[in-house]
């Protein structure tokens, strides 16, 4: 009862939310996150690319004259994967909220703002109780303006916004000059709960091969300094949504800091992968005996407490030199 507390509007028995990953991909996976006491789950994706790629490998296997003769067999063709995939995701949004008592938060992955932005409708009518709006436009054209990727951010939100009734939140990369003014926009536009921050795909490079390869995919416990600055940056500039801390948050210490931070919750993911979804359980119970040290009855009365001033100056630091030095 302590850990009680709310996200998006939803009631939730723990700020520990499980990431959306393959971890949430599966009804009996999600039953064990909510077993092991997990706040709420975020879906895995459904991935823009995904939709499409199933299309494309469709048409592989069509002889392509069929399209010359019948225009409207592609038209069909497009509808009907299309369909196909969101059914898929719509069933495990309709299992798991049949199986289980905790918020399903499903998650849409957008690079455009083409129909992909309808199919948070389509969630929402399955059962989803918000959506989470995985956005990522690669910026690798140089001359892509910058104020214009920022812009389509801001444009995927109201679309999506415009079709539902439930709370969205963004999941966002840390790559942006001014990630303050980002998340202004994005709470300016309805954003209800932004995520901090996502994990993209790494490359390496094998240097026997002499290839580029897939890096790791799991985080290090070391990548929650960043998000461990954001978010005591954005909760101290009174930013007016609430925020949810991912990356690097591995044990209950990494939890406490987040909300200390002003995280309302965190996400997590690698870490399950490395110690068993069950290692929830001994977050909660970590996050408990912490309070119990120090007097807390609830998440509420600790969240944002380290953004004082003298909080802040070390927050802010970037640099080993400290900017104003005497020099004696
Ligand atoms: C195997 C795997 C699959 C993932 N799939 C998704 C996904 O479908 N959508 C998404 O937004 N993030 C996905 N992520 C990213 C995680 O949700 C999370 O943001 C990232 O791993 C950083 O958090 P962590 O340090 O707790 O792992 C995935 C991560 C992993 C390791």
């Amino acid at each position: 009862m302590k850990l009680k507390t709310s996200y998006l509007g939803l009631e939730i028995k723990s700020p520990i939310i499980v990431s959306s990953s393959t971890l949430t991909g599966s009804v009996e996976s999600i039953k064990h996150c909510a077993e092991a006491g997990a706040g709420a789950v975020i879906l895995k994706s459904i991935f823009e690319e995904q939709i499409l790629s199933e299309i494309r490998r469709e048409e592989r296997y069509t002889d392509n004259e069929i399209y010359d003769l019948y225009p409207e067999a592609q038209e069909y063709l497009n509808t009907f994967m299309r369909g196909t995939e969101i059914e898929i995701y719509e069933k495990l949004v309709r299992e798991s909220k049949k199986n289980v008592d905790i918020p399903i938060i499903a998650s849409v992955n957008c690079s455009t703002d083409g129909e992909w932005t309808s199919i948070a409708r389509e969630l929402q009518d399955a059962g989803a109780d918000a959506i989470e709006l995985n956005i990522a436009i690669s910026a690798f054209d140089r001359d892509l303006d910058p104020r214009k990727i920022e812009e389509e951010y801001v444009k995927i939100l109201k679309d999506v916004e415009k079709n539902i009734n439930i709370p969205v939140s963004v999941k966002l990369g840390d790559h942006f000059t001014n990630i303050s003014r980002m998340a202004f926009s994005l709470t300016k536009a309805g954003a209800k709960g932004l995520v901090l921050f996502n994990r993209f795909y790494n490359p390496d490079i094998n240097i026997e091969k002499m290839k580029a390869v897939p890096g790791n995919s799991i985080s290090a416990p070391e990548e929650n300094h960043n998000t461990l600055r954001w978010i005591s940056l954005l909760s101290s500039q009174g930013l007016p949504c609430e925020l949810s801390a991912s990356r690097g948050v591995y044990t209950g210490e990494d939890v406490v800091k987040q909300i200390l931070a002003g995280a309302k919750t965190v996400q997590v993911c690698s870490t399950l992968y490395r110690n068993g979804i069950d290692y929830i359980k001994q977050m909660n119970a970590d996050v408990e005996a912490w309070m119990d040290r120090h007097n807390f009855s609830n998440v509420e009365s600790f969240r944002g407490i380290v953004n004082k001033k003298e909080d802040i100056n070390v927050v802010e630091r970037l640099q080993y030199l400290r900017r104003n030095y005497d020099i004696h």
